[in-house]
C-alpha cells in the first residue's frame, strides 16, 4: 500500500469540506494510473492531429457523430480528477469541444454517452456554465425520442430489414443519467419522468425471470405494445442470449436508478441482476466475462469492456446494498484482473489504448478480442470509485446527495 497526496484533489472535485489527509492507494492502482496517463498522452498526439476521437485499433479515430466520441474526453477529465494537473483540464476541455454540435443531435440514444461522459464530467469538475447547458440541451434532444404510447425512448431508428418499428436496446439505460442531471440543472421534471417511465418499461419487457436480458426489444409505436425480443449484439437466439456488455449496462443502469430515486425496487432489481452475473456458471475465474454468458459452444472471446462496466457498477452498488462487501470484493477482483499483464497494456503498445481483450460485436466479426475506448473509460472510472471507497470519500458530487 502506497500513500499519496494528490488524490486529495478528489475532495475539491466533489466539493467536500473535509481537511486533506493522506490517501491510501495500493501499488497495483498506482501502476494502472501510470499506464493510463502514459497511454492517454500517446493517444493525444493522434487526436490533436486529426480532431477525431479514438474508438478502437480496428475502427480507428472517429468523428464526433460516432457513439463512442465522449469516452476519450471523459478519460481526460478523469485524469484531471486523479492528478489535479491543469494540463489535463486544458486537454480535456479542448477535446470536449470537438463534440460541440452533438448536444443537439437526436439521431440515436447515444447522445447520453457522447455528452454526459464529456460535458457532464467536465461540468462536475469545473462548474463551467457552458457544460451545464450542453447537458440540458442534450436531454432535450434525447427527450424527442420518447413516445407516450411505448413509454420508452426509441434507442435506434426503425429498420425495415430487421422489422424493427421502435427498437429499444438495454444500453439505453445508461443514458438516463443525463436526464436526471438535466432536471437538476434546469428544474424541468419532464426529463426525470421520462427516465423513470423508460426504466419501468424496461424492467417489465426487457428482462426475463432470471434477470438476464437480450440486446433489443421492439415495440409498436402506434399502440405501445411489446412486439418481440431480438438481438443485434450477443448470441443470435434472443430467447437465450445474455450479451455480457448488455448485462453490465443493465446492472449499471438500475444501480444509477436507485442513486437517483432512492426507490428500493431499483436496488432490488440491480441486486437480482448482480446475482445472475455473480452466480453464473459461465463466469470465468478471473471475472472477465466471455462476450455472451449463454454461448458456451461458440469459440469464446472475453470482453474486458463488460468487466470494466460491471466493476464500476458493483462499486456503486456496494455503497447501497446490505451485503455491499460482496459487490466490493467482486469489483476488486475484476479490477485486479484487468490490472494484470493479461489485460493491461504494456506502456507504449496497444495503439495507446489501456486494456486488451475487449470485444465489440462477436457475431458481426467487429472489434473482436481487441481494444475499445469504452472499456478504458469504465476501467478508469471504476479505479477512481475504488480509490474513493477505500479512502471513505463520497462517490458523487453534492448534487447527487
Ligand atoms: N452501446 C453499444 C455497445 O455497447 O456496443
Amino acid at each position: 500500500m502506497w500513500t499519496i497526496a494528490l488524490v486529495g484533489f478528489i475532495h475539491q472535485a466533489v466539493g467536500a469540506v473535509q481537511p486533506e489527509k493522506e490517501e491510501q492507494q495500493p501499488d497495483w492502482v498506482t501502476h494502472a494510473f501510470k499506464v493510463i496517463e502514459g497511454q492517454a498522452k500517446g493517444m493525444l498526439k493522434e487526436v490533436k492531429k486529426t480532431g477525431l476521437t479514438p474508438r478502437s485499433i480496428e475502427r480507428g479515430l472517429r468523428p464526433s457523430e460516432d457513439w463512442t466520441s465522449g469516452f476519450y474526453p471523459g478519460i481526460l477529465w478523469y485524469l484531471y480528477e486523479y492528478t489535479g494537473k491543469d494540463q489535463w483540464c486544458k486537454e480535456a476541455a479542448q477535446v470536449t469541444a470537438y463534440l460541440e454540435k452533438e448536444q443537439y443531435s437526436n439521431h440515436d440514444h447515444d447522445i447520453g454517452f457522447r455528452i454526459y461522459c464529456s460535458y457532464g464530467n467536465g461540468y462536475l469538475l469545473t462548474q463551467e456554465a457552458h457544460y451545464k447547458q450542453a447537458v440540458v440541451n442534450a436531454a432535450k434532444a434525447l427527450s424527442t425520442r420518447y413516445n407516450e404510447k411505448t413509454q420508452t425512448i426509441m434507442s435506434w431508428n426503425p429498420n425495415e430489414q430487421r422489422d424493427w418499428k421502435y427498437p429499444v436496446i438495454i444500453d439505453n439505460m445508461m443514458n438516463l443519467e443525463l436526464l436526471f442531471e438535466a432536471t437538476r440543472f434546469s428544474g424541468d421534471n419532464s426529463f426525470t419522468e421520462i427516465a423513470i417511465k423508460h426504466a419501468q418499461q424496461t424492467m417489465k419487457f426487457h428482462y426475463r425471470s432470471d434477470f438476464s436480458c437480450p440486446h433489443v426489444v421492439d415495440y409498436d409505436p402506434a399502440t405501445g405494445a411489446f412486439r418481440r425480443m431480438d438481438y443485434n449484439n450477443g448470441f443470435c437466439d434472443p430467447k437465450r442470449a445474455a450479451w455480457s456488455r448488455g448485462q453490465s449496462w443493465g446492472l449499471y443502469g438500475y444501480t444509477l436508478m436507485y442513486r437517483e430515486t432512492s426507490d428500493s425496487q431499483y436496488l432490488a432489481f440491480a441486486e437480482n441482476i448482480a446475482a445472475f452475473l455473480l452466480d453464473h456458471p459461465n463466469m470465468p475465474e478471473d471475472m472477465v466475462p466471455y462476450w455472451d454468458y449463454h454461448a458456451p459452444k461458440i469459440p469464446t472471446m472475453r470482453d474486458a469492456s463488460a468487466a470494466a462496466i460491471m466493476a464500476s457498477a458493483f462499486l456503486e452498488l456496494s455503497t447501497y446494498a446490505e451485503d455491499g462487501n460482496r459487490y466490493f470484493k467482486a469489483a476488486e477482483k475484476i479490477l485486479k484482473s484487468l490490472s494484470s499483464e493479461q489485460y493491461l497494456a504494456h506502456p507504449g503498445t496497444n495503439g495507446h489504448y489501456v486494456l486488451k481483450h475487449a470485444t465489440g460485436n462477436y457475431l458481426n466479426g467487429s472489434e473482436v478480442d481487441g481494444t475499445l475506448i469504452y472499456a478504458d473509460y469504465y476501467y478508469v472510472e471504476a479505479l477512481l470509485r475504488y480509490l474513493k471507497i477505500i479512502n471513505d470519500q463520497p462517490l458523487f458530487t453534492q448534487s447527487h446527495e
